[in-house]
């Protein structure tokens, strides 16, 4: 039984294999275009993760008949077209079911060469952690449920949760690195806990390094934590060693659940400035070093 992986590779030929995956949640945003949006940047990201090229798509979506005014679905399905599109991706159909929740989402799938798949367990002592997104989505639309965010607050994590993890894949496959998980739901110390589990390596992560949205601070201090980052925290807090001087606003968004969140990268030292560099040039700003993997503390993570 091989490790999990973001998405599943199949073998075709010895230069071409398949990788599959599917991905659909509930609205995390009030526009529903935008909300179609992020959840296909969302599902694809799992194939970029691997290095792949997504190429083909099935909607994924379950919508209440009765309850909601089919203009929103409409709305939706033209946002996920729309980001389907710029990812060069085809929409070959879907599937939809009544559902008293509107979920949306896909089954994606993409092609890659056996031999260009990164890993997410294949990190290696010396390599410098780049992380490509700002953390902290699930405290904002936590914030936005509660009728709380301001609209530039929205409109931030908007644009980074729409962003396509596609340059970020391309630029890392172009450089070279070692491993590579896409940042989601169980937050950034749940996946960096997933690319050391049953490796010999640990972690060492600088909280203060770590990209944050702004006003992710102020939402959480006000109370607007969702209960997925507090079940994250719980679940590996046997895996992290955080610095206990650190205030607990900065341990706990490295648990927030992130939808469509960035690419956590290990990349040797001596590219690492390579990578951040190309990175910056075409457009992902927030891309930063937020620490290295270590040959002690094997999989652990220290948070200093
Ligand atoms: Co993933
Ligand atoms: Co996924």
């Amino acid at each position: 039984m091989e490790r999990a992986e973001d998405a599943g590779v199949f073998k075709l030929t010895d230069d071409l294999a398949i990788v599959q995956t599917v991905d659909f949640f509930t609205p995390i945003v009030d526009d529903p275009f935008d909300f179609g949006q992020i959840a296909v940047a969302n599902a694809l990201s799992d194939v970029y993760a691997m290095g792949g090229t997504p190429i083909t798509a099935l909607n994924v979506v379950c919508f209440p008949n009765s309850t909601m005014d089919l203009s929103i679905l409409h709305k939706v399905l033209e946002g996920g077209l729309a980001k389907m599109h710029e990812a060069g991706v085809i929409l070959l159909g879907g599937h939809t079911v009544d559902d008293p929740e509107l979920k949306y989402g896909l089954a994606v799938t993409g092609t890659i060469r056996p031999k260009d798949v990164i890993h997410n367990s294949t990190a290696r002592p010396g390599d410098a952690l780049i992380l490509t997104k700002p953390l902290g989505t699930g405290i904002i639309s936590t914030a936005i449920k509660a009728g709380f965010a301001s609209k530039q607050a929205i409109d931030a994590v908007v644009k980074s949760m729409t962003a396509l993890n596609r340059t970020a894949s391309q630029v890392m496959l172009e450089v070279g690195v070692n491993a590579c998980k896409d940042v989601t739901g169980f937050g950034l110390l749940g996946h960096a806990c997933e690319m050391i589990e049953d490796t010999t390596v640990g972690l060492e992560i600088e909280a203060a390094a770590v990209p944050l949205f702004p006003q992710a601070r102020e939402y959480y201090d006000t109370g607007m934590v969702p209960g997925g980052l507090t079940r994250n925290r719980d679940y590996r807090k046997n895996q992290v060693d955080y610095n206990p001087a650190l205030p607990n606003f900065l341990k706990d968004i490295l648990s927030d659940p992130q939808t469509s969140g960035g690419l956590l990268i290990a990349v040797p030292q001596g590219k690492a400035q390579t990578l951040l560099k190309k990175l910056h040039a075409k457009g992902v700003k927030p891309a930063t070093i937020i620490g290295k993997v270590v040959a002690e503390n094997k999989g652990r993570i220290k948070v200093t």
